[in-house]
């Protein structure tokens, strides 16, 4: 069985083809971040317009890539939500009337919940029950994964989400949008001990993030340093960072201690963080748990991790028949998703 794939849900349009047998035939991924930069955000309707110039194309190239054609898919899988209504609108019509014209099924997919399975697309696999800690631009969530389907929601962010908390930072430090790698790359050359940023919420019980404070405190630190300073800002990038990352192990160990588990999987776009990774690495070897990941770029949006959801779901589905009306849910939960029976 083989599902095509798409992801429009923000400003990356993903389509790949993913086989059930084979595993993953292709992959092509289109970034909008050059159109967005000048804005130092994501503009919803230039984001939405430009789905709509790159999804043909993409899928054409993810045919070729799999030396397939439409008739050898048997279903397509689309993000449905959360995301920017626009863009979801994107994929939702295009991957809705494709299927209706191939005859085959449709499916929603939330984003969310193929971020939480894309570690499932490496070797080894993490297998459930698992701790789940979702870190993207938009959501920082910790769920408990008990199997597909079935998410528990243990704590999320109660302002901003930590990727949106990286790019506000680099902004500050004079880094266009998205900057959080970017940031992560000058916390390199960072010296520890020169700045010390609070840890939020870790005091507090319960397994709640907030990260505004963190934000706020950092940027008056930069007003009130020579933040022109290249080691200035390489000292601010590391305190921000380090104060960032030890709070997302705090969080999970307790998650971890909660539910006596000891897999955690950690995705979404500020999963691809090396430092971050060593750090849970470290935590994990001593807690005596192992710590899974999906490659860096199934870290960030992608249209693999559609098309594998998709498979998994598609292999389940009861009603296989495709109608045109089209639903998007832009603020779609983990914990309103359907089980897989
Ligand atoms: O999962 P994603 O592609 O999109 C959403 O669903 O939100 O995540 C994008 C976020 C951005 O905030 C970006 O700055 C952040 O992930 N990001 C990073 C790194 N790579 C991407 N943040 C910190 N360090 C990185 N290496
Ligand atoms: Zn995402």
């Amino acid at each position: 069985m083989r599902v095509l794939g798409i992801e429009t849900s923000c400003d990356e349009t993903g389509v790949a083809i993913y086989d059930d047998k084979n595993g993953l035939l292709s992959n092509q991924l289109y970034s909008q971040i050059h159109l967005h930069a000048d804005y130092g955000g994501v503009v919803p309707e230039l984001a939405a317009r430009d789905h709509i110039m790159k999804i043909i194309p993409l899928v054409n190239a993810a045919l070729k890539e799999a030396k397939l054609n439409a008739r050898d898919i048997d279903g397509i899988a689309y993000t449905a939500g959360p995301g920017l209504v626009g863009a979801l609108l994107v994929g939702a019509s295009f991957g809705k009337a494709l299927a209706f014209s191939w005859k085959i099924p449709a499916l929603e997919i939330n984003h969310l919940e193929a971020h939480l399975l894309a570690p499932l697309l490496e070797n080894p696999p993490p297998t459930f029950p698992f701790i789940g800690l979702l870190i993207s631009g938009s959501h920082t969530q910790l769920v408990n994964v008990i199997d597909i389907g079935i998410y528990n929601l243990l704590g999320e962010t109660l302002d901003d989400a930590v990727g949106e908390a990286f790019d506000k930072t680099a902004k500050l430090l004079g880094f266009d949008y998205p900057g959080g790698s970017k940031l992560s790359s000058l916390a390199q050359l960072g010296s520890r001990g020169r700045f010390n940023f609070p840890r939020p919420m870790i005091e507090k019980p319960g397994l709640d993030f907030s990260f505004s404070g963190l934000k706020t405190y950092t940027a008056k630190i930069i007003r009130e340093s020579n933040h022109n300073n290249e080691q200035t800002k390489a000292d601010i990038a590391y305190a921000f960072e380090e104060a960032v990352i030890d709070t997302l192990i705090i969080k999970c160990k307790l998650a971890l201690e909660h539910t006596k588990l000891n897999r955690l999987v950690v995705v979404g776009g500020v999963s691809a963080n090396f430092t971050l990774r060593s750090r849970f690495q470290k935590m994990m070897n001593q807690f005596g748990g192992h710590v899974f990941y999906a490659r860096p770029e199934f870290c960030t949006d992608n249209g693999a991790m559609i098309a594998y959801t998709g498979t998994i779901r598609m292999s389940t589905m009861i009603n296989k028949i495709t109608t045109l009306s089209i639903k998007v849910y832009p603020r779609w939960s983990l914990a309103d998703i359907s089980p897989v029976n």
